[in-house]
């Protein structure tokens, strides 16, 4: 009884909050539900795609060790920024960012990886998902530029050309 009060509540509390947002900014009910889809879309694969970063940076055997650790942090560095600036995004549309590992893996096209210590198989794993956001961000971005939120169409054509630069940078290291 009290979970279901404070449910209601929360939702009444969240549509106050929501209509705000809509007469803020100037958009309509539907523009920020499709910004908000691709973005937590975006979110839960940028926040995958970080992990697995990391887990590369720590877990790397190659000759070119040095190298690719120094070059996998610098690439979940550029993913953390992302991530704080889509969920951030999210929450200027009046939403909540969903925070937590367990809603990405629901929301994202990626796949964990657990064991890797290859430097070659990562960078053709990092190219490839960066190669599905790219693919994943040209349908978000058709989908935004036919809604009034040139905010969200701005911010996701700078990601674009982000994850571009990453797919780029990781298969340059691939060629022999
Ligand atoms: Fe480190």
């Amino acid at each position: 009884m009290r979970k279901t009060f404070q449910r209601s509540a929360w939702l009444t509390f969240l549509k106050k909050d929501q209509n705000k947002v809509l007469k803020i900014m100037h958009l309509t009910k539907d523009d920020i539900h499709i910004s908000v889809k691709v973005l937590k879309e975006l979110l839960a694969n940028a926040h995958v795609l970080s992990v697995k970063t990391q887990n590369f940076h720590w877990n790397v055997e190659d000759m070119r060790f040095h190298m690719l650790h120094a070059f996998f942090s610098e690439q979940y560095t550029l993913l953390i920024e992302e991530i704080d600036e889509i969920a951030e995004r999210i929450r200027m549309l009046g939403e909540y960012a969903p925070g937590s590992m367990a809603a990405s893996l629901d929301l994202t096209m990626l796949k964990e990886v657990t064991y890797c210590h290859d430097g070659k198989e990562m960078l053709q794993q990092l190219t490839e998902d960066n190669h599905t956001i790219i693919g994943i961000l040209r349908k978000s971005i058709e989908h935004v530029a036919k809604t009034q939120d040139q905010g969200t169409l701005d911010f996701l054509i700078s990601c674009l050309r982000q994850h571009e630069k990453m797919a780029w940078m990781a298969k340059s290291h691939l060629k022999a």
